[in-house]
């Protein structure tokens, strides 16, 4: 079925989620990528298990908690202004370099980015990277109080778009995200931007690309 509509995760996917390092150095020089790793890492553990127990916070909030244990975790001291400026990064993440021109050339597709960030994160996101006009919908899992891979997030993405999951390509660079979409019916994409191996979980992505410059007219 031909694709109408192609839905993106955010984080890592679109926008790089380590442009943090810099700031992470300013402050902890030498320690800015390791801060950055586990920073990223509990806050994914935190929005899954958090899901599991019924116990959502926001993401802006849950991201907030993953940096205390990051810097905790590796015995750094931080003031709470020091914690801010820290935290205020996530909303300048800056796009993969290829994605600006890469969702230009897609226009004439639905776009949409369908994300665990809050709402307000999402937004100031896409407006500094100066990508408000290209997405048809900007959705945030703060709707259902629960976090992806829950199959009522992929869901909820088909109900804001009006299209058939069928006709929906899902793209992803998370390997978890896109088990996810997959088990739920999307045509997905997995953008293997670092060489890395697909998870075990029964199934596979459809198509596998290394960005966003090889979604090319033959997949679409
Ligand atoms: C997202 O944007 C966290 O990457 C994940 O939903």
């Amino acid at each position: 079925m031909r694709i109408k509509a192609i839905i993106f995760d955010a984080y890592g996917t679109l926008f790089d989620v380590h442009t943090v390092v810099d700031k992470c150095e300013q402050f902890f020089p030498g320690q800015g990528k390791q801060i950055s790793e586990i920073w990223r890492q509990k806050q994914l553990e935190y929005s899954w298990l958090r899901s599991l127990m019924g116990r959502y916070v926001d993401f802006w909030s849950l991201t907030q908690d993953a940096l205390l244990f990051a810097l905790k975790d590796l015995k750094l001291d931080l003031t709470e202004e020091t914690q801010q400026t820290l935290l205020n990064e996530y909303l300048r993440l800056q796009p993969y370099p290829e994605v600006p021109k890469a969702l230009e050339r897609l226009r004439n597709l639905i776009l949409a980015i369908l994300s665990n960030g809050s709402p307000h994160m999402l937004n100031t996101l896409v407006e500094n990277a100066g990508l408000s006009q290209v997405f048809n919908h900007v959705i945030s899992v703060d709707e259902l109080k629960i976090y992806k891979p829950s199959m009522g997030v992929y869901q909820l993405g088909v109900v804001e778009l009006g299209v058939l999951k069928e006709e929906t390509l899902f793209m992803t660079s998370n390997p978890w995200d896109a088990a996810g979409a997959k088990t739920f019916g999307f045509q997905v994409c997995w953008i293997n931007r670092f060489n890395k191996q697909f998870d075990e979980l029964g199934v596979q992505p459809d198509i596998v690309i290394s960005n966003l410059d090889e979604l090319t007219e033959k997949f679409l």
